[in-house]
């Protein structure tokens, strides 16, 4: 599936994201090997976390689905899972056959975990290192990529690890083969990232010891059933966020989106290149706190971006990357090697696609040079990625002329119903070969149908 975006109305109204991902995720499988029931409410509905709760399910974990973005997950225990029959197929999601790779290394059968296309193309010897030095057997053909073959029946042991890139999937993917390892599992990052796994483990009564780029626990300790209320996801607030700034004329208000410090870097970059962002009704959540965020047009001026920022906006680059070739001036990313091993290279295709929209852009080995300027119509190819799809639709927003965006059907992974809520807050975006999106669902009478102005560049 193809998408044409082109500039719409300036963005209004009230709208709310779906869930967090890497929350939802860390919830299925916490609740899977729980005691008790755990109610998951905002349970994102998208492919990667679907996929997570289809293998629980393969495993013997009953999960009810009694409306969308509800799930009542029937815990088995921290030694219930069943073996499953076949391979255990994690669609595009990196965090799903991560953090599973830790969790089956505990467990007493063995199991196969594949992936797509381009998951399974990805680096998985971040965890396979650490888990066969907990004394996992882990391996795959070529040392690196999937399928993963998981040995079951193997005594764990606590370690003491220091990870090479600021990962947390990797950081998540020891702790959860902690739970099932004699002694303390200890493990130090070189940049704080996401601690969803910690937090959530300690939601769910296991003791943990958490601080910003370090985290230990025990094994030998049970998890107790727990509700949890999933915040929107900021990662797909930012594209929202992002068209908002960009767009003369628009003010746009999400509403109830996670804004844990460890993942709104974007949100402190773009303040400082002159984005005007408020945010109201901070509350603590189970996950970090939550607000509301009201988002205003604001011109932006390119900035030298802070590599210490780099792991607390990991996967806002596309929609940075964007923001920036419409700021005046000149923007540096550098230390995000990571970007070129997520699902796609992020660096290359976000350079590729705006260079095609007419940007001047100089690609780095660890990041790019961006210089900002207007932006013309164009093609430009996804490769697969959903979060450089929706990036695309955004630089649309304030393009001269129509986009083509080429391979958009994995935006589904993450963010079912985007184009209809972009559609709604005013995006110019259809699709090019397959029928209408599904109708809009904004909260609070979204859509621009509150009288904003129509806008020419
Ligand atoms: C995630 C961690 C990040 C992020 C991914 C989700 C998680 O990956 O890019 O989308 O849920 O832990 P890395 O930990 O590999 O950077």
């Amino acid at each position: 599936m193809d998408w044409l975006a082109s500039t719409g109305r300036a963005l209004a109204g009230e709208i709310r994201v779906p869930g967090d991902k890497s929350i939802s995720h860390r919830a299925v499988m916490l609740g899977a090997l729980a005691d008790g029931t755990s109610r998951i409410d905002g349970f994102l509905e998208g492919e990667d976390t679907r996929a997570t709760a289809a293998i629980f399910t393969a495993m013997g974990v009953k999960i009810d689905a009694p409306a969308p973005t509800r799930r009542i997950v029937h815990g088995v225990g921290l030694d219930g899972l069943r073996a499953p029959a076949g391979v255990l197929d994690c669609g595009n999601s990196g965090t799903a056959m991560r953090l599973l790779a830790g969790l089956l290394a505990g467990q007493r059968f063995d199991s196969v975990l594949a992936g797509d296309a381009s998951l399974s193309q990805r680096p998985m010897q971040r965890v396979m290192a650490p888990l066969r030095a907990m004394g996992a057997a882990i391996d795959s053909d070529d040392g690196e990529r999937p399928p993963l073959r998981i040995a079951g029946g193997r005594a764990l042991r606590g370690i003491d690890y220091e990870l090479p890139v600021a990962s947390a999937q990797v950081k998540s993917a020891v702790l959860l083969a902690g739970l099932y390892a004699e002694g303390a599992t200890r493990v130090r990052e070189p940049r704080p990232t996401r601690d969803y796994t910690e937090r959530m483990l300690a939601a769910f009564g296991w003791p943990v010891e958490s601080a910003p780029g370090h985290a230990r626990l025990d094994g030998g300790h049970r998890l107790c059933a727990c509700d949890i209320e999933v915040p929107g996801d900021f990662s797909s607030a930012a594209f929202f966020i992002v068209a908002a700034t960009l767009v003369p004329g628009s003010l746009l208000r999400l509403r109830s989106v996670g804004v844990d410090p460890r993942r709104t870097g974007l949100l402190d970059v773009l303040r400082a290149m002159g984005a005007d962002i408020r945010e109201t009704g901070r509350r603590p959540g189970a996950c970090g706190p939550i607000a509301d965020l009201e988002v205003r047009h604001a011109p932006l001026q390119g900035i030298d971006l802070p590599e210490a920022l780099v792991a607390d906006m990991i996967d806002e680059f596309p929609v940075f990357a964007v923001a920036a070739a419409c700021a005046e001036g000149r923007t540096r990313i550098r230390g995000a090697e990571e970007l070129r091993v997520k699902e796609s290279d992020r660096i290359h295709a976000m350079a590729t696609g705006l260079a095609a929209l007419g940007a001047r852009v100089d690609e780095t080995p660890d990041g790019m040079l961006i210089e900002g300027g207007p932006l013309r119509g164009g093609s430009v190819d996804s490769r697969g990625d959903h979060r450089i799809a929706m990036a695309f639709a955004v630089a649309a927003q304030v393009a001269r002329g129509e986009v083509e965006i080429a391979d958009v059907a994995n935006v589904a992974t993450s963010f079912p119903g985007f184009d209809a809520l972009a559609q709604a807050t005013g995006f110019g975006l259809r699709p090019s070969r397959a029928g209408p999106a599904a109708s809009p669902t904004p909260i609070g009478g979204a859509g621009g149908a509150t009288g904003a102005p129509a806008r020419s560049l």
